[in-house]
């Protein structure tokens, strides 16, 4: 292995470069290196001044991460941090790739910053319920004025070489190659007798007296349910009310209540199983993956369209094949996109988005390298379709169902070549960040390795799972809303609690957002299997069957003003109290407390059974599809790491007490539950 940290003298230059792959994180090895070679390049005479500059992709991406939570060693970030500042000579931190967190607050420690253009600089410690705790919330306004130094500290937001000039952040950008440029400028500053410029020796003022105060109260929505951007500000406050000293001490109290935080241990929770998600145990990472050059999206509704709209971004060819001409027209002047009346023929009709096209031309799916279907509204619709395909196209390309709740072993089995046959679910019409691959029994790891390269060429999270697993925990967390519904509560009731716990949108919005049938068609194809109070509980069919199918129809759960506002609606409320009437059901007042914890233990006690039937290999799967898929608050890390910090204990006892309370036998807890419940453990490991 290489020297983690090196010191080469070039003339009267003393070149200190790092080197720890992938990111150049500040592990404590790397700290103590680095501190005992800056210590002897301070001691040497014959350096004047000093150049830190790392080898690989970036330049220090901060703390390492995987060394919080655990007893620090010295020294620690901080130590190393003020060391540089204190420095005898100049020293010139020489950025590429991404200067982030603790490698930003060691760079504003240095005299000089430099950097190549394509560098991009920031805190991202927001993100990982953090502060920059090692002198960067105190150098930072010092350097470049209180409201900029909010904006990047409180948001996380990068910004790249040019920026980071104008706002005062470097000194310069150079050209590569780095380190040649940069003894150059290291150079030049001995040259002109430059002077050791301490960031710390800088004083930060405040635009106006109220400005903290005011930047409170704008971030306040955004932030809803945060810790770290309100102790970001604090932080920045004492940058400008105390000495240089004392705010450092400041920033320190911070930082440790956020480290130990729950909020910030979700955070760091979410940080690492999104980098897991995609690295799937049993799937290897050198799987050889399919040329996915020309996709055919089977449609031209909502799903369709976003679909088309996801692929063109990493697909050269993307067409939504159109049933009728009508359905062509409407999607060509709804979408912009170009009309291909003989996609084959390369008869394309004018200009539209990049990498999309329109047609009626079914021959085109001889040619596609992978086919989606996305018109089907049911499980039989989509096995036609399948089959079909199956029949038009060539050997080795990829079938794709899309129905949220289907079984994607059913529709596999009717192709020739289920090996060949996959689903994949998008969530809010191909917005969210996480995309769930389905792979049937016999999918063949080739095909699931290609749909993930997809996936994450679109800047995508993949979940490869074995079946529906949001849209399977959510029917039953909206099941247990319903219920809540019969027994006296309101959906806008239900929907605050959910919105206090931290979810943008509580069930009912929710549901009323992605339209009503897809839950009500869902309920008629399984009505048969569901248990008698869940059949009893028509309150779905009741809405839908009077055409309120929800934002889209201007009326679900709510009514929609023109603006899409939900609006309480008396009516339903009406509906909901003869419902209970006729269901012999006393209406009661429901306690907030029990609204959330039926509504969550649902969903986790249904995140157990996907576990324990193996359709989600690991809960951080499932974490990671609830925080990007539904909006789950990414501050309690998801429901299964939620579940775990409640304790499953006690989460048992509670769906006991409510399933007697209720008479609700449907809601015992899950085997799983259970058998980690005795055990004392929790999903992810023993507490
Ligand atoms: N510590 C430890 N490991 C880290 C790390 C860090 N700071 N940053 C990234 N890694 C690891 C990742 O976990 C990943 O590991 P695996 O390959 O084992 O999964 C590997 O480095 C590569 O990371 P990515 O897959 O994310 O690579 P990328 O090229 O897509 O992104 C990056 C690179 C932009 C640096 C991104 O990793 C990132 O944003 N990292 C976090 C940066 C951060 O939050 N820094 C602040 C740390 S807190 C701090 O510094 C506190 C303080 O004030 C003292």
């Amino acid at each position: 292995m290489p020297p983690l940290v090196t010191l080469e003298k070039h003339g009267n230059l003393g070149v200190v470069a790092l080197n720890n792959p992938p990111v150049n994180a500040l592990s404590h090895e790397l700290r103590r290196t680095l501190c005992a070679l800056l210590a002897e390049a301070f001691a040497d005479a014959s350096i004047d001044a000093i150049v830190i500059w790392c080898e690989g992709r970036t330049f220090i991406a901060g703390a390492d991460i995987r060394e919080f939570g655990k007893a620090p060693l010295a020294p620690d970030v901080p130590e190393v941090v003020e060391l540089i500042d204190r420095a005898p000579k100049p020293v010139i931190a020489a950025l590429h790739g991404t200067a982030l967190g603790g490698g930003l607050e060691l760079a504003l420690a240095c005299h000089y910053r430099i950097a190549v253009a394509s560098a991009r600089l920031g805190f991202p410690e927001v993100t990982l319920g953090l502060l920059p705790g090692a002198g960067g919330t105190q150098r930072l306004p010092r350097l470049i004025g209180v409201s900029a130094a909010l904006d990047l500290i409180v948001n996380g937001t990068l910004v790249s070489a040019a920026k980071a000039h104008a706002l005062g952040l470097i000194d310069a950008v150079i050209e590569e190659p780095l380190k040649e440029h940069a003894q150059a400028f290291g150079a030049r500053v001995l040259l002109e007798r430059r002077p050791l410029r301490r960031v710390s020796e800088l004083v930060a003022q405040l635009d106006a007296p109220e400005q903290l105060e005011a930047y409170r109260s704008s971030i306040a929505q955004k932030h809803r349910g945060f810790l770290a951007p309100f102790h970001c500000i604090e932080a920045v406050r004492a940058a400008v009310e105390l000495p240089f000293e004392a705010g450092l001490q400041r920033e320190r109290e911070l930082f440790v209540e956020l480290m130990a935080s729950p909020e910030s241990k979700a955070q760091r929770h979410a940080f690492f199983a999104e980098r897991e998600v995609a690295k799937l145990p049993g799937l290897a990472a050198e799987t050889a993956t399919r040329a996915l050059r020309s996709v055919v999206v089977v449609g031209c509704g909502k799903r369709a369209r976003a679909l088309g709209a996801c692929f063109a971004g990493a697909v050269p060819a993307v067409t939504l094949l159109a049933g009728t001409q009508q359905e062509l027209d409407n999607t060509v002047a709804a979408l912009g996109v170009s009309s291909a009346a003989s996609v084959l023929d390369g008869a394309n009709a004018g200009e539209g988005r990049a990498g999309m096209t329109c047609t009626l031309d079914a021959r085109l799916l001889s040619e596609a390298d992978l086919i989606v279907e996305a018109s089907a509204g049911d499980v039989a619709a989509q096995r036609s379709a399948l089959a079909r395909f199956d029949a038009a196209s060539r050997p080795g390309a990829i079938l794709v169902s899309t129905l949220p709740y289907s079984d994607i072993d059913t529709i596999a089995s009717c192709t020739g070549r289920p090996a060949d046959v996959v689903g994949i679910h998008v969530y809010r019409g191909g917005a969210a960040r996480i995309v769930e691959i389905m792979r049937a029994r016999d999918t063949s790891p080739e095909v699931s390795a290609t749909l993930m390269q997809l996936v994450k060429s679109l800047g995508k999270v993949p979940a490869l799972v074995r079946g529906p697993v949001g849209s399977r925990m959510f029917t039953e967390y909206l099941r247990e809303a319903l219920f809540l519904l019969e027994e006296g509560a309101v959906p806008q009731q239900v929907d605050r609690v959910l919105h206090d716990f931290g979810f943008q949108l509580g069930p009912f919005a929710e549901s009323d957002r992605e339209g009503l049938d897809i839950e009500w068609n869902h309920r008629k194809a399984r009505f048969d299997s569901l248990d008698p109070r869940a059949r009893a509980c028509t309150l779905l069919e009741q809405i839908c069957e009077q055409g309120r199918f929800g934002l889209q129809a201007g009326a679900g759960f709510y009514r929609y003003d023109a603006d899409g506002n939900p609006i309480p609606d008396p009516d339903l409320e009406a509906l909901l109290v003869l419902h209970s009437k006729d269901r012999g059901v006393v209406r009661r007042t429901i306690p907030d407390h029990e609204i959330l914890e039926r509504c969550l233990f649902a969903l986790i006690n249904e995140g157990a059974r996907v576990l324990e039937e193996r359709v989600a290999a690991r809960p951080l799967d499932i974490d990671m599809i609830w925080i990007h898929g539904y909006a789950f608050p990414v501050y309690r890390g998801g429901p299964m790491f939620y579940a775990d910090q409640l304790g499953l204990a006690g989460v048992r006892d509670a769906m006991l007490e409510y399933a007697a309370q209720t008479r609700a036998e449907h809601r015992t807890p899950a085997p799983l539950v259970e058998r980690l419940a005795l055990g004392a453990k929790g999903f992810y490991a023993a507490p």
